[in-house]
């Protein structure tokens, strides 16, 4: 997979270019080097005029078939019938082995349109283009594909990473500021679990990201991306290291089920707790704790901590990883090993004791 951030609307590692249009560059990567002849595009519907349109009409105008289809975006989208909408549209437009997909959207409309991608046609091309902040650090590198299953968290899915991710800042501009702060909360993982500096960085400009600043948003971004390429280049499988990404997401996920939450707020709410737990069960210093918990509840509340733990436990226990386990960390920036182990089985009454401390942490909100 090549990787390319836009920078001042142009392509970094761009190869060639085989469209231009006013806002971004589609082009083949080193390693693919055909260019396919008929694209599909699955747009979410909030970008399609920004983004879907000009794309389709520039392929047409170079002569290649473009179909278009809007979807609504959200965790709603991943479903089997949402999956079969897309399916049933590419077979009747005529797609087949040759035909690249286009997903333009947030994670959600990603995670569906890879995951269609990795089973049409026995598996077809497909380049993703992210307009949320989370799908630009993180749901579209890596190559996890999927949808849920009766409402549980990416049961059915594939590892089908895309030909090509393509990122330009400048759609963030439209991205609501609760948007903004959810996607914040993977760069802030990303900076726990690998790189104090990245960490320290959203700590000292958290005012200006949450502005919109694109300069700050764009060195964010990349630092956080290249955080989790790194990851996936040594374990795309999900046998080993990978796990680490999974922080604050056994918790996260529970919460996310049960409670509709918003995937982004729901991992926020897990980076508190598992970090908590990792002051209990590991060695991460009280003082580093209480500046997770700071950041955190700069960006969130934790108010909705009114939820059940009970509940949660339950549905920790649901996680497709099987039961409750965590990952640590050792200190901010690194994460805990347990021999060849990443992730260690977390006690009842240990995250029920966290999950108290998380209710008693006092709301920093900024930026209203
Ligand atoms: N595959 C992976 O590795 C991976 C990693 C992390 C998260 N995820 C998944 O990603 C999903 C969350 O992604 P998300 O936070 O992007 O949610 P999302 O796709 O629901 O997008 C959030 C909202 O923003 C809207 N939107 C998208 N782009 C916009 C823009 N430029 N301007 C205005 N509005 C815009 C969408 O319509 C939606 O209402 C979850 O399902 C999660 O499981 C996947
Ligand atoms: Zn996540």
């Amino acid at each position: 997979m090549l990787f390319m951030i836009l920078q001042s609307r142009k392509l970094s590692h761009c190869q060639k270019p085989i469209l231009e249009v006013e806002w971004v560059y589609v082009c083949i990567s080193n390693t693919n080097e055909k260019v396919y002849h008929m694209y599909m595009i699955i747009v979410d519907r909030v970008v399609c005029a920004e983004v879907g349109f000009p794309l389709q009409k520039a392929f047409q105008k170079q002569g290649y078939t473009a179909f278009l289809l809007q979807l609504t975006g959200g965790e709603s989208l991943k479903t089997r019938k949402s999956k079969e909408k897309v399916e049933d549209f590419l077979f009747e437009m005529g797609a087949n082995r040759s035909t690249t997909l286009i997903g333009i959207g947030g994670g959600t409309l990603l995670d569906l349109v890879g995951f269609v991608a990795a089973t049409y046609c026995r598996g077809i091309g497909w380049i993703a283009v992210p307009t949320t902040l989370l799908a630009m650090t993180d749901a579209a590198i890596g190559g996890k594909t999927g949808i849920n299953l009766h409402g549980v968290k990416n049961y059915l899915g594939s590892i089908h990473p895309p030909l090509n991710v393509i990122v330009d800042v400048e759609m963030l501009k439209t991205l609501p500021q609760s948007e903004l702060r959810y996607g914040l909360v993977e760069t802030i993982k990303h900076g726990l679990i690998c790189d104090a500096a990245l960490f320290s960085f959203v700590e000292t400009y958290l005012e200006d990201i949450l502005s919109y600043n694109f300069s700050f948003l764009r060195k964010m971004i990349v630092n956080s991306a290249i955080i989790k390429l790194k990851i996936v280049a040594q374990d795309e499988k999900e046998k080993g290291i990978r796990q680490i990404l999974n922080f604050g997401h056994t918790v996260g996920h529970a919460i996310e089920m049960m409670y509709r939450l918003p995937h982004g707020r729901a991992v926020a709410i897990g980076l508190m707790i598992e970090s908590y737990l990792s002051w209990k069960m590991s060695t991460l210093a009280h003082v580093e704790l209480k500046r997770i918990s700071a950041l955190c509840q700069k960006i969130f509340s934790c108010k909705e901590i009114f939820l059940d733990p009970e509940q949660i436990w339950i549905a920790m226990q649901r996680d497709k990883k099987g039961g409750a386990k965590v990952v640590l960390l050792q200190k901010i920036g690194k994460i805990k090993h347990f021999a060849n182990q990443f992730v260690i089985p977390v006690s009842k009454r240990l995250f029920f004791e966290s999950f108290e401390w998380a209710k008693s942490q006092q709301p920093l909100s900024i930026l209203a």
